[in-house]
Order: structure tokens, then C-alpha cells, then sequence
């Protein structure tokens, strides 16, 4: 892909290249992630940030990337406070904004909108997240947390990983599933009620590749044997009917006692955040707080980069982020 002023919507979109390529610049983007060091690259420019359905970490985690270039952010975060309540049409919205932005992030709850949007859009267009459908953003942050939690250097061929709990609504699962599906030999471990199983389509295409696709209900094997597993939240404001949901809550959970009898040792815990901490959920306790292998908050952490790299790559400015480079004056080690 020509990363340069292309909406980045699908990981349909993404080859290995274009992997490796965002990823070298994710790493380049560390002494300006933690405050080592500041830079000016996108003085002037403007994002806007659009978030029509809750978000916490995805919309500051954008918001702080583009600052932390040196750009602006715009942002409007509650769907009955936007026109759209008035009946207004993506498309109009998008000219508008475009025309107030230079690059526009975007969540919607409608599979599809954030393409919509971006059709009538003048500058790129990031997808956020469109309802149940993709999350790219965080499944390159999940792909880039995998490789540096596992220690591979190079392409992550043969890796297994059980993902666990809504597949079936869950977007972050859908689209990293697509970008592992690049790699050789991988297998799958898809634990979830027969009700929320992974999209058909995804599972095919998993299999067409020649990748490796196990579906349980049985949480207890399907964590045996794995280098990853990957948590989520059952995803309440996709169900038609919010009590069907409670079904399904805090049916899969792992915590210490399960970690410890059922997984390998140093099998990476991850999950897109927010965990479902209410007692009827919990699908990830907080005794595994302290444990070396919780890799959450290093995802979080890594979204700022991943973010980064998208902004300078589809704005093109990536030769040219060290150039107004200085020093952080107030830099603080115990930060990180
Ligand atoms: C996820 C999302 O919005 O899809 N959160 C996130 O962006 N990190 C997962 C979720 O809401 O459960």
C-alpha cells in the first residue's frame, strides 16, 4: 500500500511490507512516545477526532500521537451532541470536517460507515472502529505487542494464540485475526459460546491460507499450548436485546488459578481494554495484576506508537520527523 494519503479502513488493506514498514517507523517513534525527546513535524496540522460511540484509550491514544507530533486535535465525543442527531448524512459530515481537518480518526457504531465516510472524505480517514466489523488501529498495536512480548525479531510464523469470549461481535478479534492470517503456520484457538463464534467468513479465510483454526467452548484445553491468549469483552451494546448479553457474562475468566493450571508458563495475557471488571464479568481478574506476562498496559502504551506511525506515514512525513527534533527538558525516568 501507498501509506501517503490513503484511509486506513481495513486490514484487508495491508501486505507483509506494509506490516514491517509501520512497524520500523512504531520504533522510531519511542524517544517521542516516552518524552526523551519532542517533535514539531505536524506543527499547523489538525486532526479530527471523531468518536461516535464510547471510547477512552483509542480517542486519547490518537488525540496524544498527533500531539506528541506536534499537531492539534479537534474532537467530538458524544454521538447526541453532533449533528447527526439532526438527521445529517455521512456524507455532509465528512466534507465538512475534512474540510477542517487534515486527517480525520473516526468510530462509529455502523459496520461500514467509516467507509462511507471516508468516500466523501478529503483527507485521510483512520477507522476506529465500525461497530462489530474492524479495528485496525488495534490490531497492529496487538500485532506489534505479540512480536515484542514473544521476542521475535523478524516475521512471527508458527505462533498459536486462543482468543477468548465475543468473537462474534468483538471487531479488535476480526481484524487481528485478518493481519495475523498473513503469516504461516498459525494456530487459532477460538474460545467462545457456539452463539458468539467467529464470523464464518474469517474462519474461511483462515483455513483457505492454510492456517490453523481450533472453535471451543471448553476454555480450560483450548488454553493449553498457547504463546498468546487474548481476552474480551462481551460486547452488551451489540446485542438486540441487553439481557441476552447477561448470558454470556463472566462465563469465560481467567485469572491466577486458571492461568497457572492451564497455560504454558509466560503465555502472554492480552486484551483490547476496557476489561469488564464487574463481579458478573470479570473475564480478567486483577490478581494477574502483578504478573509478568499482563501485557495490557504495555498494548496501551504500544497504541501511541502504532498511532504515530500511521499519522506520519499517511501524512508522509516520515523522513522528516528527526529534523525538528530537541531534547525534553522535563523528561522524567520513573515515567517508564
Ligand atoms: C475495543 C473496541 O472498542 O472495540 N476497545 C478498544 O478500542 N481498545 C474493545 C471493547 O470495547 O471491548
Amino acid at each position: 500500500m501507498n501509506f501517503l494519503g490513503s484511509h486506513i479502513l481495513s486490514i484487508s488493506q495491508f501486505d507483509k511490507n506494509d506490516v514491517k514498514e509501520l512497524f520500523r517507523v512504531a520504533d522510531e517513534m519511542e524517544p517521542y512516545a516516552q518524552r526523551k525527546m519532542h517533535t514539531r513535524v505536524l506543527d499547523g496540522a489538525i486532526l479530527g477526532n471523531l468518536f461516535f460511540e464510547p471510547s477512552t484509550r483509542t480517542r486519547v491514544s490518537f488525540g496524544c500521537a498527533f500531539n506528541l507530533l506536534g499537531g492539534q486535535v479537534r474532537e467530538t465525543t458524544d454521538i447526541k451532541a453532533s449533528a447527526i442527531t439532526k438527521g445529517e448524512s455521512l456524507y455532509d459530515t465528512a466534507r465538512v470536517i475534512s474540510g477542517y481537518s487534515d486527517v480525520i480518526a473516526m468510530r462509529h457504531p455502523v459496520a461500514g460507515s467509516v467507509d462511507e465516510f471516508s468516500r466523501a472524505s478529503r483527507v485521510p480517514v483512520i477507522n476506529a472502529g465500525d461497530g462489530p466489523s474492524e479495528h485496525p488501529s488495534q490490531a497492529l498495536l496487538d500485532l506489534y505487542t505479540i512480536k515484542k512480548e514473544l521476542r521475535i525479531a523478524d516475521e512471527l510464523n508458527g505462533i498459536r494464540i486462543a482468543m477468548v469470549g465475543d468473537l462474534k461481535y468483538g471487531r479488535t478479534v476480526h481484524s487481528l485475526s485478518k493481519l495475523l492470517n498473513l503469516y504461516d503456520n498459525i494456530t487459532f484457538t477460538l474460545i467462545s459460546p457456539a452463539e458468539l463464534k467467529m464470523p464464518e467468513e474469517i474462519v474461511e479465510i483462515i483455513r483457505q491460507r492454510g492456517n490453523t483454526v481450533i472453535e471451543t467452548d471448553d476454555m480450560e484445553s483450548g488454553l493449553k499450548d498457547n504463546d498468546t491468549v487474548y481476552l474480551t469483552r462481551i460486547q452488551e451494546e451489540r446485542f438486540e436485546d441487553r439481557k441476552e448479553a447477561d448470558i454470556y457474562r463472566g462465563r469465560f475468566r481467567l485469572n491466577q488459578a486458571i492461568y497457572t493450571s492451564h497455560c504454558k508458563p509466560n503465555t502472554v495475557i492480552m486484551h483490547p481494554l476496557p476489561r469488564d471488571s464487574r463481579a458478573e464479568a470479570n473475564e480478567l481478574d486483577i490478581d494477574l495484576n502483578q504478573h509478568p506476562s499482563l501485557a495490557i498496559f504495555r498494548q496501551t502504551d504500544n497504541g501511541v506508537l502504532i498511532r504515530m506511525a500511521l499519522f506520519v506515514l499517511t501524512l508522509g512525513v516520515q523522513d522528516m520527523v528527526h529534523d525538528s527534533a530537541v531534547e525534553v527538558k522535563w523528561y522524567t525516568e520513573k515515567r517508564f
